[in-house]
């Protein structure tokens, strides 16, 4: 199969005009409900949220879908960084792709840590009266203890919300509504925005309601922008109030700080944090604006020893960086 995608201007989808034609996911109600549990519980107690999107959003090509256009993201940028906001104090809303990463799973991922590999089977199991023991072996013993007594201590205080997206539809659908009810909490609001958004999506009016048969040769599909999301983000939805963070992904490392001055003086928020795709595990690159200096823009990076990222997460310093920028946020609205 081979696609086109034409560059096309005629038929861009403002944000408006994409939710008036384009259908809402079926669960959206409950979920939405959940949600506004979940930050009036948090909002009550005082509590600062964080929304994290993560892993990659799909575009299907038929109704009936066999075939899909993906964005490249596994999801551990966002899922280790959930992590950290919890250690922060933060509830966080977790919105993510179907099956990429999640916070504390994530360490027995069945590709690269399967859990089946460091149980044993203590007793055979083949008597009646002793049945068999399953153990852990010593070498994973801490980790799995320290892994699961944070999973179980957040559980039980309520203070991850997770919520799963497919589609870039699914995905602008959510955003936009949870982002209605994060409005309660004003500058407490944190959104870390490290999904990768598809740019092009095909019209549900113009997809094809079956599979699309092979035997007419090369396939040429033409899509529509994705709207640039941000700008409402921004200005309407959570009216200049919450702290936002996107993330740049470039594979050409050039490129990063001017792309990211680019979002932040076309969509007005407060940080871009760039990253380029061979070395996003030890090091990225902070862009805000410069306070009090219009067009102006200052870049703080953070790294980390290469060598070191199998004891060290980068996201660990990424996620205190960000705490500490969203305090000082919270407090210039207190002394306004
Ligand atoms: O999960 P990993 O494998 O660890 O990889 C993490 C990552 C490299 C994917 C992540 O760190 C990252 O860079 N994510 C953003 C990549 C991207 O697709 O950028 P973008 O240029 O499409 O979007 C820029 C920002 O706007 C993103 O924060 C995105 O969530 C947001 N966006 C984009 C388009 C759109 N219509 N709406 C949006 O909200």
């Amino acid at each position: 199969m081979s696609t086109a995608a034409s560059t096309t201007t005629d038929s861009n989808f403002s944000a408006e005009s994409y939710y008036a034609t384009q259908p809402p996911p079926t669960h959206l109600d409950h979920e939405v409900r959940n949600v506004r549990e979940f930050v009036q519980k948090h909002a009550n107690a005082g509590r600062n949220v964080v929304l994290v999107t993560s892993g990659g959003t799909t575009v299907p090509l038929e109704l009936n879908v066999v075939r899909f256009l993906d964005n490249f993201s596994a999801g551990t940028r966002g899922a280790t960084s959930a992590e950290y906001f919890l250690k922060e104090g933060y509830a966080v809303i977790f919105m993510h792709r179907q099956f990429s990463l999640q916070p504390f799973s994530r360490h027995y991922s069945h590709s690269t840590h399967p859990f089946l590999d460091f149980l044993e089977i203590e007793q055979d199991g083949s008597q009646a009266d002793s049945p068999a023991r399953i153990s852990v072996t010593e070498k994973e013993r801490a980790p799995l203890l320290e892994v699961l007594t944070a999973y179980k201590a957040v559980h039980t205080s309520d203070l991850l919300h997770t919520l799963t997206f497919v589609t870039v539809n699914d995905y602008l659908w959510l955003l936009r509504a949870v982002s209605q009810e994060l409005a309660v909490l004003g500058r407490r609001a944190l959104y870390y925005l490290a999904a990768a958004v598809s740019d092009f999506f095909l019209p549900r009016q113009k997809m094809s309601e079956h599979k699309i048969q092979s035997g007419k040769g090369s396939l040429h599909i033409e899509m529509d922008q994705v709207p640039k999301i941000l700008k409402p983000l921004v200005s309407e939805w959570t009216q200049g109030q919450a702290f936002i963070v996107s993330f740049k992904l470039e594979t050409d490392p050039s490129l990063l700080v001017p792309k990211a001055r680019q979002a932040l003086a076309r969509y007005g928020h407060q940080v871009v944090i760039g990253n380029d795709l061979h070395t996003r595990k030890h090091q990225v690159v902070f862009v805000s604006p410069s306070a009090g200096r219009d067009n102006e823009y200052v870049e703080t990076w953070i790294r980390i020893e290469p060598s070191q990222d199998a004891v060290k997460e980068i996201e660990e310093d990424i996620v205190a960086e960000l705490a500490r920028r969203h305090h000082l946020w919270i407090d210039t609205s207190l002394s306004l």
